[in-house]
């Protein structure tokens, strides 16, 4: 037996026990995913949970098709951004009334930097004029950001993570930043950060996009001012299903939209031609809901119930630790670079490797069944959703990389 057989079959062999021993396991079932794909891109697009396409039907076929008009009351439509916000909310450790569903994460950042540069202007200092943003960041966060700062009057100051405890000061206003870095899957150090932010005393706005359903977040508990995330990653709503908005509790009653559509208004149905306000998260809804993605994403939650994300992170360290170990066995040192940090305090839930031929790679990948993505110019990058990526997809992943890397 060659070397490398042999440690495919113990590596195989360990797969198999770690799926014996993973309590997450029998999750998969709840998910539709093709025969044969080994799916690593749940941090794109999620897989779709089994619930969704019956739901949906429903939902087009007797709210729509037979209520009608009356399923704005009767089906719980109006309320869907509030309600289906309290269901985010314990994923992202947040009481109820702090998270709201509806329009992008695009969309919710604008609403976020904005409602952060009021509130910070409501204090009173006026030294305060720098938004910070993370360099690094994915480029829509990027764009808003600049666009916000415009709008504000802020100054926008693009900084590397590493380097923003030394940018914090008194001309601190805002600053977003990334949990979890799309490219290279770095953890960034919430609970550190936030409060570094606010000791300099500015506010802390994060994006969820990366970390949301994959690890405990904490919002409430490291006291984050606002907070944005996309829900058709980890949270399996589907492709463009609505994201969400947090609103720290103690921000409530001064969050000031730059969006105040009649959605948000205390009494939308007075049409009246003055704004008031809604209380709580309300506040941050915009115009009517898009129910059939907003129901969908409904239904996709329900996959989390009885789910500790606590035992779904400790499922994703194990599935990247593995992966990187089957990697190391299966592909020559020196092949592939891994981008993302070997230590668990500084990984998502995603492991970016770097090579020259990247694009060729992630070709033959996906022709073989093993679904990754590509990000330019020469990473590939592999996400792993616990609720449904098991050990032998992993063992397999690095295995069939192997070879086409050969
Ligand atoms: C970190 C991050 N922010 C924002 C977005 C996208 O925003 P939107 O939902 O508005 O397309 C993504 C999409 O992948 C992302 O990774």
């Amino acid at each position: 037996m060659s070397e490398t057989s042999f440690s495919s079959t113990s590596l195989s062999i360990r797969a198999a026990e770690l799926d014996a021993a993973d309590e997450l396991g029998k999750l998969r079932e709840r998910f539709r995913l093709p025969e044969g794909v080994v799916y690593l891109d749940g941090n794109s697009l999620g897989a779709l949970p089994a619930g969704v396409p019956g739901r949906v039907a429903d939902v087009v076929s007797r709210e729509w098709g037979e209520l009608l008009i009356r399923s704005w009351d009767e089906s719980g439509w109006w309320t869907a951004p509030e309600r289906i916000g309290d269901r985010i909310a314990p994923l992202v450790g947040a009481a109820p009334g702090r998270v709201v569903v509806g329009d992008s994460t695009s969309v919710n950042l604008f609403k976020a930097l904005v409602g952060a540069a009021r509130l910070a202007a409501g204090r009173g200092d006026a030294g305060r004029t720098e938004l910070l943003v993370d360099a690094t960041t994915f480029p829509t966060d990027g764009y808003i950001a600049q666009s916000a700062a415009r709008m504000t009057g802020l100054t926008l100051v693009p900084v590397e993570p590493a380097d923003l405890p030394a940018a914090l000061g008194p001309r601190t206003a805002v600053v977003l930043m990334n949990h979890v870095d799309y490219r290279s899957g770095r953890l960034h150090d919430l609970p550190g950060l936030t409060a570094a932010v606010q000791a300099a005393g500015g506010l802390a706005v994060w994006d969820l996009c990366h970390s949301a359903g994959a690890l405990p977040v904490g919002l409430d508990e490291h006291r984050v001012d606002l907070a944005v995330g996309c829900t058709y990653k980890y949270l399996n709503g589907g492709p463009g299903s609505p994201a969400y908005l947090y609103i720290a509790e103690r921000h409530q009653d001064a969050f000031d939209s730059p969006l105040p559509g009649w959605n948000s208004h205390a009494e939308p149905f007075a049409m009246a031609p003055g704004y008031v306000p809604a209380e709580g998260a309300v506040r941050g809804r915009v115009g009517t809901p898009d129910i059939l993605s907003m129901l969908a994403l409904e239904a996709a939650l329900e996959v989390w119930e009885g789910v500790s994300i606590e035992a779904v992170r400790a499922k994703s360290l194990a599935l990247t630790d593995f992966f990187l170990e089957c990697v190391a066995a299966y592909l020559p040192a020196g092949r592939v670079e891994p981008v993302t940090p070997a230590g668990h305090a500084e990984r998502g839930s995603q492991v970016a490797l770097r090579c020259p031929d990247a694009k060729r790679l992630m070709t033959e990948l996906i022709a073989r069944g093993v679904i990754g993505d590509f990000r330019h110019p020469d990473v590939l990058r592999f996400g792993f959703t616990p609720l449904y990526v098991g050990f032998a997809d992993v063992e397999r992943a690095a295995r069939v990389l192997g070879h086409v890397s050969g």
